[in-house]
């Protein structure tokens, strides 16, 4: 089973933006750590950073076929991107949306989030440990998808 992580413009300078915003912890930390935890579920992980939004909509395209999940913080891209949107939509896979800052409590204009209503789930506001509670979420996803699958081959076909 993979998972890709996406994350959007900015989040390569985790650790040095707005550290009473986002924290200390760097992006390549964040990701070691979701890669040790995704180990532990069998789980393969890949992650993009792109600060482009066509970059970030070619990526979630290139999941359709390939990857099982995607977790993405979309970052400033979430309150305007109709284009990220509908390649989430389009792909159809489960996505789970990440905000390290609780986009709800900062300035208005990031209340509007265009990503949220496309997404299995949003994890919003519990900084950096917000990516391992979606690698956590992704995994239970993951399990119901199988234990219907499973459950869907053991009821016998109407004749
Ligand atoms: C963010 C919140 C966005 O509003 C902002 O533009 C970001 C990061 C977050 O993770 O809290 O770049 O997505």
């Amino acid at each position: 089973m993979k998972i890709v992580v996406i994350q959007g413009p900015n989040l390569n300078m985790l650790g040095v933006r707005e550290q009473q915003i986002y924290g200390p912890m760097k992006l390549e930390q964040i990701h070691s750590q979701m890669k040790e935890s995704a180990k532990q579920s069998n789980m393969e992980i890949e992650f993009f950073q792109s600060n482009l939004e066509g970059e970030i909509v070619d990526r979630i395209q290139e999941c359709y076929g390939d990857a099982q999940g995607i977790i993405i913080n979309a970052a400033a891209y979430t309150h305007t991107s109709i284009a990220i949107r509908d390649a989430i939509s389009a792909v159809s896979l489960p996505t789970i949306e990440v905000h390290i800052s609780n986009i709800h409590r900062r300035e208005e204009f990031r209340k509007t989030n265009m990503i949220a209503p496309v997404c299995t789930s949003s994890i919003i506001g519990f900084g950096p440990f917000g990516y391992h509670l979606a690698l956590v979420g992704m995994t239970q996803i993951m399990n119901e998808i199988a234990a219907t699958q499973e459950m869907q081959k053991q009821v016998p076909e109407d004749k």
